[in-house]
């Protein structure tokens, strides 16, 4: 199979249970790989409802296995809401996984004032982000891993269609104006994510059919999640069955 085709990048599962399983086990090689060459692993979660399940999954069958005291956690954008309101990306992580498994606070790394001040919260992240997670040549911090989903309209983390952030090409993390929330959102820029060792997007059901096959076989579709292209890191899709549905793939089940 040719390394970067379609077919190397896709993952699919039977159904979202199997992509959840097959994805933690992933997770956990990945994590292997990276405590072996560097002591710890650095991972970028996404938010939404998709990977709900992967992080409760990873806190209770991956609660021994994992090396949690060497795992440094992101989060890959958030809503300019506090962390205990019911949209917070921060406070579905922490009640799926932080709250359940032995995670160090200290290795936990949320943004704080989104709702008070989008504009400082992003700038206060970016810094962190920067003493945080080692650069690689792109001079860009690399994580380990990104963690992202697909929106109906193509966005991911949330690079919306239009919004200015797409543009940003030298911060890590920025607000981002989405029009059609009339809100900002904070989100991880594309420099950011493309100087990932591994990028995963997660897609499962029938709702993300659609999308995901405009994403995969419409290149100059223009949809921001076509312009997540790790280099030299690795991109993959965790799917199921029902959201490759439209997708012409001979990918098998895993
Ligand atoms: C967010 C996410 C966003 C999400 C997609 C898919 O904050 O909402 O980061 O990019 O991944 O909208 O969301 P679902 O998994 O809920 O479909």
């Amino acid at each position: 199979m040719k390394p970067g085709s379609l077919d190397d990048q896709l993952e699919v599962a039977e159904d979202s249970e199997q992509l959840v399983h097959n994805l933690a086990e992933h997770i956990y090689d990945l994590s292997k790989l990276a405590l072996d060459a560097r002591g710890q692993f650095t991972i970028s979660l996404s938010g939404g409802s998709t990977p709900k399940a992967l992080y409760e999954y990873l806190a209770s069958d991956y609660h021994e296995k994992l090396s949690w005291g060497s795992i440094l956690w992101f989060i890959g954008d958030e809503r300019c809401v506090p962390h205990d309101d019911k949209d917070s990306n921060y406070k579905m992580i922490n009640e799926a996984l932080f709250s359940k498994a032995p995670v160090p606070r200290s290795n936990v790394f949320a943004t704080e004032g989104q709702d008070k001040d989008p504009k400082a919260a992003a700038a206060q992240y970016d810094s962190i982000m920067r003493q945080v997670v080692p650069a690689r040549t792109s001079g860009f911090p690399c994580f380990d891993l990104v963690l992202l989903g697909l929106g109906p309209d193509g966005h991911t983390c949330s690079l919306f269609p239009d919004s200015p952030a797409l543009k940003n090409q030298e911060n890590c993390f920025v607000e981002n104006w989405v029009e059609k929330f009339n809100a900002f959102r904070l989100t991880t820029t594309y420099p950011v994510l493309n100087a990932a060792r591994n990028v995963i997007f997660l897609a499962a059901g029938k709702e993300k059919a659609e999308i995901l096959n405009k994403v995969l076989n419409q290149p100059d579709a223009g949809f921001p999640a076509q312009k997540i292209h790790p280099t030299p890191g690795r991109l993959q899709w965790f799917v199921d069955k029902a959201a490759v549905a439209e997708v012409n793939t001979a990918s098998s089940t895993r």
